[in-house]
Formats: structure tokens, sequence, C-alpha cells
């Protein structure tokens, strides 16, 4: 009964933002790729996705949750991107966070679970001519690429895995380059409870070194990220 309900106030807050989607465009306060975008998203929304994008996508003043422009910028990322790297970005969402960093480095896979958000990146990918990305539709436990990364982004993301957290951290580790890192930031599913559980976490794995961290709180959620290595 109480599915069914949630099923029921789901459609109709779909209903009502297709309608302003729709209205947005007539009034040529949204792209024709956004609408586009925004209509495909809408027909299948995702169990971690609320009837918003998840990132925004700011070359084309996309709406999302969460600020790719922040978040950009308080990761201090730039500091971290060389032209000739290769980026992982696990549990990508759509990849416009991806996509936004793309012009800086020289390849980021974007893998994702969720065919319909993989869908939305490459058709965004394609309308922006991006080359450099490409999105791979697996699931994280059954990726096994013989490609090392230089960086790898893990945002918000290792709860959802349901790996034990020292499988999944050395998983990311075991696709990293020689000298490579991990972006990883905390997430309320696993990380509510305790801001510095993350780093509870980190510091209880030996092979793990910290290189830096922060805090953020673009969604109105405190965040915490680490930029790791191995010890
Ligand atoms: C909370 S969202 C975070 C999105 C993105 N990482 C960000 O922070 O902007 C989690 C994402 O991970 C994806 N995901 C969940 N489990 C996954 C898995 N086992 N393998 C790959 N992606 C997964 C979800 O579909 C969703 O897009």
């Amino acid at each position: 009964m109480k599915e069914l309900a949630i099923t029921i106030v789901k459609k109709f807050l779909i209903f009502i933002e297709k309608q302003k989607a729709k209205q947005e465009f007539k009034h040529k306060q949204i792209s024709s790729i956004e609408f586009q975008l925004k209509n495909d998203y809408l027909k299948e929304v995702r169990p971690y996705s609320s009837i918003n994008f998840y990132q925004s996508y700011p070359p084309l003043r996309i709406r999302g949750a969460r600020p790719t422009l922040s978040r950009f910028q308080i990761y201090d990322l730039e500091k971290h991107l060389k032209s000739d790297i290769n980026i992982l970005d696990i549990g990508g969402n759509t990849g416009f966070f991806s996509l936004f960093v793309s012009s800086k480095v020289n390849s980021i896979d974007v893998l994702e679970i969720e065919e319909p958000f993989a869908r939305i990146g490459k058709k965004l990918a394609r309308y922006e001519k991006i080359e450099n990305v490409q999105f791979i539709n697996k699931d994280f436990k059954k990726f096994n690429p013989s490609k090392k990364y230089d960086l790898i982004f893990s945002f918000a993301v290792h709860g959802h895995t349901k790996m034990k957290f020292k499988d999944y951290i050395e998983k990311v580790f075991s696709l990293l380059s020689k000298d490579g890192k991990v972006l990883i930031e905390s997430h309320p599913i696993m990380f509510t409870a305790n801001e510095n559980l993350l780093k509870e976490e980190l510091e209880r794995l030996d092979f793990v070194k910290i290189i830096s961290s922060g805090k953020l709180d673009d969604d109105g959620r405190l965040r915490t990220f680490f930029y790791i290595t191995r010890k």
C-alpha cells in the first residue's frame, strides 16, 4: 500500500516536472538539448535520483541537484589534472561532471550501472562533440578492465555497491596506475551518523595513504572528501 502511494506521488511529480520543462522550453528558458535530456531522464526516474538531474552541466547551464562547478572548485581538482591522464569515474551517473572535466585530461571512462543515465551522458557528449569520454554501462563489481587509471573518482557511490569498504578500496586501488590517486567522497547512505566516519574507515586500512581532505555541503548535506593513494 505504502509503495503504491509512493509510486502515485512520484508519477504525479514527474508529470508536473514534464509540464514545467515544456513551459520553460516554450518560453526559451531552457535549450532544446536540456529539454530533450530532461524528457529522457523523466521517462525513467531511477532509484538514486530525484526528478532533477543529480549533476549540473555548467557549459550549457543545465541545472542539477549538485553544482558541478562548485564541486570542481572545492575538490581543488584542477591541481590534480593533466592533459595526459586517464580517469575512471565510478558511478558517474549522467556523466555531466566528467563531461565538464573532459577538456582538461586525456580520457575519462564513466562507469554507470543504470543504462538510462549512461544513455543521457552519451547523448550530451555527442551534442557537445566530446570524444574522450566513454560511458560503460556496468556494475563496478563486475568491472575488470586491463587498463589502469591515473585518477579515480569515487563520489557518493561506495555504499551503493554493497561491497565491504576494504574490498571496495582494494578493488579501486587495483585499477590505479603506479602513482595513481583516488578522490573519494562520503555519502549519507553510509556515513550520515558521523562526518568523521569515512576518515576513520580509511585510517583503518594500512595500505591507504591520505594525501589531503576537505568538506563540502553543496546540496545541504555535509560530506567529506579525501585524495588517497597507495602507501
Ligand atoms: C549518489 S549517485 C552519485 C553520482 C556521482 N558519482 C556524483 O557524485 O555526482 C550514485 C551513482 O552510482 C551509481 N551506482 C550505484 N551502484 C553502482 C555500481 N555497483 N556500479 C556502478 N555504478 C553504480 C548509481 O546508479 C548512481 O548514478
